[in-house]
């Protein structure tokens, strides 16, 4: 007889870039009001679920190393947080296999927990409504909402109150991964220290941004492309301004600092501009390592295993 090794569940989230990065006051709750328009990029992780006798979890792949395995993963709260809903035993072995770089400013933890809650709904049966699994990414992460979402869309509050952003063709991104990561409260507070010290300028809203990502133009939108964490991102690690400068140096339309740091985001003109800006980059030895992405791309998915594309 065959052994009964228990069928696994697996889910593809992607990365995001923020196109625009508004970040308003600080709010009494410890959040400040965003407006933020996501953009979800091919750079993904795949999670893989199964049932086990207790709740377990398990890292492969970018800078696995330094991921938690315990409570401190959002992928954990989120299986107690389902398991919580049904009424069962977390008891869920997780592999998370990780492409997106570690607190890069890229929502690779909210990715991972996005994944988790549509892995858990699928292997358990749940069949949780769309807004039940909006609620319960709001409650792990500003930015769970969003990787649940993928596509590009354009979220407030938070930045967990979100509504879809008409964006026409693809875009072509070089993504410039940097040595150590950014904690993305660190970068807040030191905005918040910037912000009392002097005032660095802020964004305006999203208007002609919204309209270039509607016509579908790189060169259009390059422009527009804005982060209000990137003055403090850069103060934190000043190294990211050779980066910055090497990328759109390399031929980039434009180059930002991604949410909250370190990596930065490259747009290009087309496929093979973004190729000839990562191999350019690579060479120019302003960041650990170099990836082509493109966007906008799916939310978390079930898929029906990692080869697929
Ligand atoms: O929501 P999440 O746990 O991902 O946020 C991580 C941290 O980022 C928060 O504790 C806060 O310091 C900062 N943050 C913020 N304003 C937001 C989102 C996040 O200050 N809108």
């Amino acid at each position: 007889m065959l052994s009964a090794v228990p069928r696994p569940v697996i889910v593809r989230a992607p990365s995001k870039v923020n196109l625009h990065l508004g970040v308003g006051d600080l709010r009494e709750d410890g959040y400040h009001e965003l407006t933020s328009v996501f953009q979800a990029l091919s750079l993904h992780d795949d999670i893989e679920v199964r049932d086990a006798d207790e709740l377990s979890v398990v890292v492969q792949g970018e800078s696995a190393r330094v991921v938690p395995t315990d409570h401190r993963n959002l992928v954990w709260q989120a299986a107690e947080l389902l398991a919580e809903r049904a009424g069962r035993d977390p008891a869920v072995a997780i592999a998370i296999a990780k492409g997106i770089p570690v607190a890069g400013g890229m929502a690779g933890g909210s990715a991972d927990a996005a994944a988790t809650l549509v892995a858990l709904d699928e292997l358990w049966e749940l069949g949780l409504e769309r807004a039940d699994l909006d609620e319960y990414a709001a409650r792990l992460g500003s930015d769970v909402p969003f990787s649940l979402r993928g596509g590009t869309a354009i979220g407030t509050g938070r930045g967990e109150k979100l509504l879809p952003v008409l964006s026409r063709n693809t875009f072509h991104w070089v993504l410039a991964l940097a040595k150590g990561g950014l904690r993305t409260p660190d970068v807040f507070r030191e905005l918040d220290r910037l912000r009392a010290e002097g005032d660095p300028p802020r964004l305006g809203d999203p208007d002609e941004l919204m309209h270039a990502l509607a016509v579908g133009d790189p060169h259009q939108l390059a422009p527009l492309l804005g982060n209000d964490l990137q003055p403090a991102a850069l103060s934190l690690k000043p190294e990211l301004r050779r980066t910055l400068r090497a990328g759109t140096a390399a031929g980039a339309l434009a180059g930002i600092v991604s949410g909250s740091g370190p990596t930065c985001a490259f747009l290009c003109a087309d496929a093979d501009a973004a190729v000839a800006v990562s191999a350019e980059l690579a060479g120019a030895g302003v960041c650990r390592t170099v990836r082509t992405a493109h966007g906008p791309v799916p939310g978390a998915r079930v898929i029906d295993d990692k080869t697929e594309h």
